[in-house]
């Protein structure tokens, strides 16, 4: 049966890894896949993760199912977090929510539930947005557009001609929209920008579907919230897919919510049985560990404060890390001005060269990033920034 189909290229993010493990030289560098690191290159669990593992030890009792909706202090803390506490779509009981299997879960249940409000939905996405958001939305059977957003030219976000292309949506368009830390280039909306797509919105009728993966990565945790928060309580309806994997560095376990804010309480509830119907529909249920432990965090003042002290240590370490390749490709000679990489926000940041010169430091440095020319910030420390900034200089 399975030689009908053709043999696919590796992914273009995830293969990397693999093509870095398969390299035999010892100075290689990773800078391919959205993983924190340390100064030593490696992922650690976060103590207050590691904390809420043990309590978490102590008190499961049970390995019985749970339900399609998963973790429900999992869900409130995370909507806290992404809403604020007293937010007033909350109170109001607009917002449908279920954990989801990581972000992507999260992407594409949300994907299967507009498919099932309309065959017709055209979902917008950023050129370029993540590589995986055309799968994972794609395959629920919408229509993909892209709207214009950066310029390689400029390094800059291409606002202007992003609201005149999103000036032709029609109502029932969904418009993706990454929360904070664009993924891939790291460039970021102003609160400006986010006002502006407030008001695009409320004219064109466009549902905004944000996608945050990197809350806190940003400015900080409240900060990143900005464009969430205003489009969520100033328009009738807002679609939202988190990821935990970054920010509670809980890649491997798989934890994400979505949501979805609605007009009203009554159509909160239809929203709530759909979206678990489309989960029970595709895995059943959430795997459990993650969202308890993220619920366990979020619950306990002492645990919630140390894990907020983490992830700002993660954001200033990876803002050091930009200066640092910043100031190291000016001392070791680069023509191009790469001062921009500091003002761009979270893991990646795209270091607009060429494809060419992305193989070719990859051939002849082993040096592995996305051919985009995204690349992980937080793969960069003291002992590899010098390499990687002479091989960069010897292929601009
Ligand atoms: C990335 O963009 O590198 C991460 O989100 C990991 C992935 O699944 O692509």
């Amino acid at each position: 049966m399975f030689e009908v189909l053709p043999p696919l290229a590796p992914d273009p993010i995830l293969g990397l890894s693999a093509a870095y493990r398969e390299d035999s030289n010892p100075n290689k560098i990773d800078l391919g896949v959205g993983v924190y690191k340390d100064e030593q290159g490696n992922t650690p669990i976060l103590t207050s993760v590691a904390k809420a593992q043990r309590i978490l030890l102590e008190k499961e009792t049970s390995k019985t199912y749970i339900t399609p909706q998963g973790n429900q202090g999992f869900i409130d803390g995370m909507l806290a977090l992404l809403l604020g506490e007293s937010s007033p779509v909350l109170l109001a009981d607009r917002v449908a929510a279920v954990q989801a299997p990581g972000g992507c879960g999260a992407l594409r249940i949300l994907s299967e539930l507009l498919a099932r409000c309309s065959d017709k939905t055209r979902v917008w996405v950023s050129d370029p947005t993540w590589a995986n958001h055309i799968p994972l939305i794609g395959s629920a059977g919408l229509a993909l557009e892209t709207y214009p957003y950066f310029d390689k030219a400029t390094a800059g976000i291409r606002f202007d001609a992003m609201m005149e292309t999103l000036k032709q949506t029609q109502k029932g368009d969904v418009v993706l929209l990454h929360g904070c830390c664009h993924n891939p280039t790291g460039a970021d909306l102003t609160k400006e920008q986010w006002n502006a797509i407030l008001e695009l919105a409320k004219e064109r009728e466009f549902l905004p579907f944000i996608d945050v993966a990197y809350l806190g990565f940003g400015e900080g945790l409240e900060e990143d919230a900005y464009g969430i928060r205003l489009l969520v309580e100033n328009l009738p309806e807002v679609i939202i897919a988190a990821s935990c994997s970054k920010n509670f560095g809980l890649y491997r376990e798989r934890v994400g919510l979505a949501a979805i804010v609605t007009e009203d309480s009554t159509t909160r509830k239809i929203a709530q049985s759909q979206i678990q119907s489309v989960a029970r529909g595709s895995y059943s249920m959430p795997p459990s560990y993650g969202g308890a432990l993220v619920d366990i965090i979020l619950a306990n003042a002492n645990l919630k404060q140390e894990w907020v002290g983490e992830v700002n240590e993660m954001r200033t370490r990876m803002q050091s890390l930009r200066a640092m390749l910043v100031d190291k490709l000016a001392e070791y000679g680069a023509q191009k001005d790469f001062g921009f990489v500091n003002e761009q926000k979270g893991m990646f940041s795209f270091l607009c060269i060429t494809p060419e010169q992305v193989k070719e430091v990859r051939a002849k440095h082993s040096v592995y990033f996305v051919e985009s020319s995204r690349v992980n910030i937080a793969g960069i420390n003291q002992h590899n920034v010098d390499a990687l900034a002479k091989a960069l200089v010897s292929v601009l």
